[in-house]
């Protein structure tokens, strides 16, 4: 047991260079826990705000008046105690005065100072019941960009290589050797083309979403010939970017949800997709159902935007059997407690969850141990970057004790 005497937050900046904060929580035997806010750029309607009105600054601003005092003295131990406090700091359901982004760097820096001081690795102090911690996650490597994250590039947001080797070290270098194999395809195909890279690390070029698809499942093809390692395609296609009006907008045609729905039954079997992630807008609970429906057998059928982590959006979902998975992002509702209730809600009704970074990220690790803790079916990281190696890096020292050389 033991008090926290000193709370700060500071302004610093994410992987796409946006103002963030980072929070710093420490108790009075010097435990001390860091944590800073990651943003979405292709965020979900209903999605707590990361920032209050004025930004930074006035995040700041509040954090010093409402926020601080409100902290300070609280006993370190108590996480829910904890979370409370920074909902009744903001008195508003969606942290529209005090920002989602600053309860978010809040509570995970308070875990991991009170990790620290219970002499526990995080993911431990983090296990959800009935758990122990051995379970590994898939890898959710994102391969190729598109949608806002890459514009000029195809409609589907993301692409990525399902890696589901039991070892972590196997998973992770089957994802990589994916996105390097498509980096190859695309030199080849556009030898005069300077490519790049998306938001998420995975690749940016000016592909069609099917072209892209093909180019994907060619490179998973190719890596499990080569290393005999279960990898599979999958995608986030963020459909609520590209719908409008009723239908589903692709450069070369437009498509109503019947059509849509039509179109991606077609798909999971044409390339043995193992995963897709909000294949349709964000209020479509009942074209998501029709999906599972017809092809939630074959693989994770992902809400992102369509619960955006949130209690009451699930308990739709489940009675209407919309999906059978849910992305779980922390900063979508602001606290660790509403995260776990979410999590904890998702593996009663025997669904698989899926612990996700932003588009916006930071080098930090904790993810991995929040995907360990809560038995989470995939880490969703993306493969390149900073702020993405700092994940992997940290599930694999999770998986894998450090050998001292000879
Ligand atoms: P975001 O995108 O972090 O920009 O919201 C990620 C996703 O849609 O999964
Ligand atoms: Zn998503």
């Amino acid at each position: 047991m033991s008090r926290v005497v000193e709370v700060t937050l500071r302004a610093i900046v994410d992987s796409r260079g946006s103002p963030t904060v980072e929070a710093e929580v420490t108790d009075a035997d010097g435990h001390r826990g860091r944590a800073g806010a990651p943003s979405g750029a292709s965020t979900g309607t209903h999605e707590v705000l990361a920032l209050p009105e004025g930004g930074v600054p006035a995040a700041l601003d509040r954090f010093r008046t409402d926020v601080r005092p409100a902290l300070l003295g609280r006993e370190l131990s108590d996480a829910p105690g904890w979370d409370a406090a920074l909902h009744r700091a903001d008195g508003d359901d969606e942290f529209r005065r005090i920002g989602g982004g600053v309860a978010t760097a809040l509570s995970i820096a308070a875990a991991i100072a009170r990790a620290r001081a219970a002499g526990v690795p995080l993911w431990r102090s983090w296990l959800r019941p009935g758990l122990d911690g051995s379970g590994r996650p898939m890898i959710v490597g994102n391969c190729l960009n598109g949608g806002r994250h890459a514009i000029g590039g195809p409609e589907f947001q993301e692409y990525h290589a399902i890696s589901s080797a039991p070892n972590p070290a196997d998973a992770v270098r089957a994802a990589i050797a994916v996105h390097r194999r498509v980096g190859e395809a695309l030199t080849e195909k556009f030898p005069k083309l300077a490519l790049g890279r998306g938001d998420e690390g995975g690749w940016v070029a000016p592909l069609g979403s099917l072209e892209a698809l093909e180019l994907l499942s060619q490179a998973c093809e190719a890596v499990r010939d080569e290393t005999h390692l279960p990898v599979h395609p999958g995608l986030d296609l963020a459909a609520s970017e590209f719908f409008s009006d009723g239908q589903y907008r692709y450069r070369d045609r437009n498509l109503d949800p019947d059509g849509q729905l039509a179109f991606l039954v077609e798909l999971v079997d044409k390339f043995g997709l193992k995963y897709m992630e909000d294949p349709f807008e964000e209020e479509a609970f009942d074209s998501f159902a029709a999906f599972t429906k017809a092809v939630g057998g074959k693989l994770l059928v992902v809400g992102d935007d369509l619960y955006t982590t949130g209690l009451a959006r699930l308990e739709r979902g489940i009675a209407e059997k919309s999906t059978n998975s849910v992305l779980i992002k922390v900063n979508q509702v602001g606290t660790l407690t509403d995260t776990f209730a979410t999590v904890d809600r998702a593996r009663a009704a025997g669904w698989s969850t899926i612990a996700s970074h932003r588009s916006g990220d930071l080098p930090e690790g904790w993810l991995s141990h929040f995907a360990i803790g809560t038995g989470a079916r995939g880490l969703k990281c993306g493969l390149l970057g900073g702020e993405r190696v700092a994940k992997l890096n940290e599930l694999l020292r999770l998986a894998a004790p450090a050998q001292t050389s000879p």
